[in-house]
């Protein structure tokens, strides 16, 4: 009798003792952009992850690829007081919010990521020598995607150059193919331009868009790059206008689009569609840059919670998870990404992430990995914002290239 009743006691002390975590579970906020079918797999794997340590989500995903929109709802959730938790940023960004004093650090969970990341990527998510943002990955921009059944068909190859390219565009044409399926937003407009820039070598690439030297950006090489573009653009079907990046690669998986540029978020929907690399699709490095790479890494910045100027204990387990190897490997099999950590074994990913993690660690080398323009790891928001411009009106109009070039120059001085 007595034995039952302390045990009756326990098990209601247990009872007490488990409604108290629960209610005092904290829950986290966490704003982002990944809501196409290979995102949303993705981000699942962290809620899951966070759950399973008994912390709750609250989910604010802003549809639109590149996050334009999510940037925007990000600000006004801030400038009102109710700072999401968490929140999807990356490059210059990330500094801008710290500078704001808006940030907390969460040192306490990165105690070993120096050694563990890409020297570039490192700085990157620091401010002040402290830690204020966690990367996820590391996505390749410079790829381009083309259904395989379709290059059979044509008796293609994956183009090495631009000839190559326009060659084969012109036989998937013959055959009935959209040859290059695209999104007309003006960040899959300068995925393309971006793409092209590279193709002129590295040095070019650093030249016009790291130092935005007016020389480089004027060259008659330049102008090359814009009628190139102009080219490419010939090769998109009608409706191409507006239209979001996961419907443009949706095309590239049935195959009633031959090629896509985009970057490697593409291979998350081909897996999430059950495709497999070399055998329903080929990825290959945009013509004439299998020497570069431009990158984009993503990463989670913490709000200030309620005025506090620490991370709460689920802001420090969340950095913790992102970059714990076992997330790293889960995460990037599934975004198409690969693993921003360099110690994770890559047995487990296709061909493609075999080739990135490569190509990424020879272009550290040679000094061909370079954050990418377009996907704001590389000028102040407001300098690429005139870039973009530049280049999504150019691809939208028939302006003349030397007249692009001009604009370009122009837009570069903006600050
Ligand atoms: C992000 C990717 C995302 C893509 C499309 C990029 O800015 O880095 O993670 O998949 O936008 O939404």
């Amino acid at each position: 009798m007595k034995h039952s009743l302390r045990s009756a006691t326990a098990a209601v002390a247990l009872l007490i003792a488990g409604t108290q975590a629960a209610s005092a579970a904290e829950q986290i906020s966490v704003l982002h952009w990944w809501t196409s079918g290979g995102e949303s797999k993705a981000i699942r794997v962290l809620r899951d992850d966070m759950s399973k340590q008994g912390y709750g989500w609250n989910d604010f995903a802003v549809a639109g690829g590149s996050g334009t929109a999510a940037m925007t709802a990000l600000k006004t959730q801030v400038i009102s007081g109710n700072a999401p938790s968490a929140a999807q940023i990356k490059g210059p960004l990330i500094q801008d919010w710290a500078d704001q004093g808006v940030l907390v650090t969460i040192d306490p969970s990165a105690t070993d990521w120096k050694s563990h990341l890409p020297a570039p990527i490192d700085s990157d998510v620091k401010s002040g020598g402290h830690y204020v943002a966690v990367p996820f990955s590391v996505h390749r921009i410079n790829w381009l995607w083309i259904n395989k059944a379709d290059l059979d068909k044509v008796g293609g190859t994956p183009p090495a150059t631009w000839a190559e390219f326009f060659a084969l565009a012109d036989k998937f044409r013959a055959a009935g193919i959209t040859p290059v399926a695209h999104g007309g937003q003006p960040w899959q407009d300068m995925t393309i331009w971006e793409t092209v820039v590279l193709s002129q070598g590295a040095d070019f690439y650093r030249k016009a868009l790291v130092d935005l030297d007016q020389k480089t950006l004027t060259s008659p090489q330049m102008v090359q790059v814009f009628e190139t573009v102009q080219k490419i653009r010939t090769y998109f079907d009608k409706s191409y206008h507006g239209r979001d990046w996961n419907l443009a690669t949706a095309m590239v998986i049935s195959g009633s689009g031959g090629m896509q540029f985009m970057g490697d978020w593409a291979k998350g929907e081909f897996a999430n569609a059950n495709k497999k690399a070399d055998v329903d699709f080929v990825c290959a490095p945009a013509p004439g840059t299998s020497n570069a790479y431009t990158y984009t890494a993503d990463a989670f910045v913490f709000f200030k919670q309620n005025g506090k100027k620490d991370a709460t204990p689920g802001q420090l387990a969340m950095a913790k998870t992102i970059m714990s190897p076992d997330f790293q490997e889960q995460f990037s099999l599934n975004k198409g990404s690969i693993p921003v950590r360099l110690d994770v074994s890559m047995d487990k990913f296709d061909a493609c992430a075999k080739k990135s993690r490569a190509d990424e660690q020879a272009t550290i080398k040679s000094g061909g990995f370079f954050p990418s323009l377009a996907f704001g790891e590389l000028q102040s928001p407001v300098t690429a914002g005139a870039i973009t411009d530049v280049v999504t009106n150019f691809m939208n109009s028939n302006e003349d290239a030397k007249e692009g070039v001009r604009k370009l120059a122009a837009a570069a001085k903006v600050k």
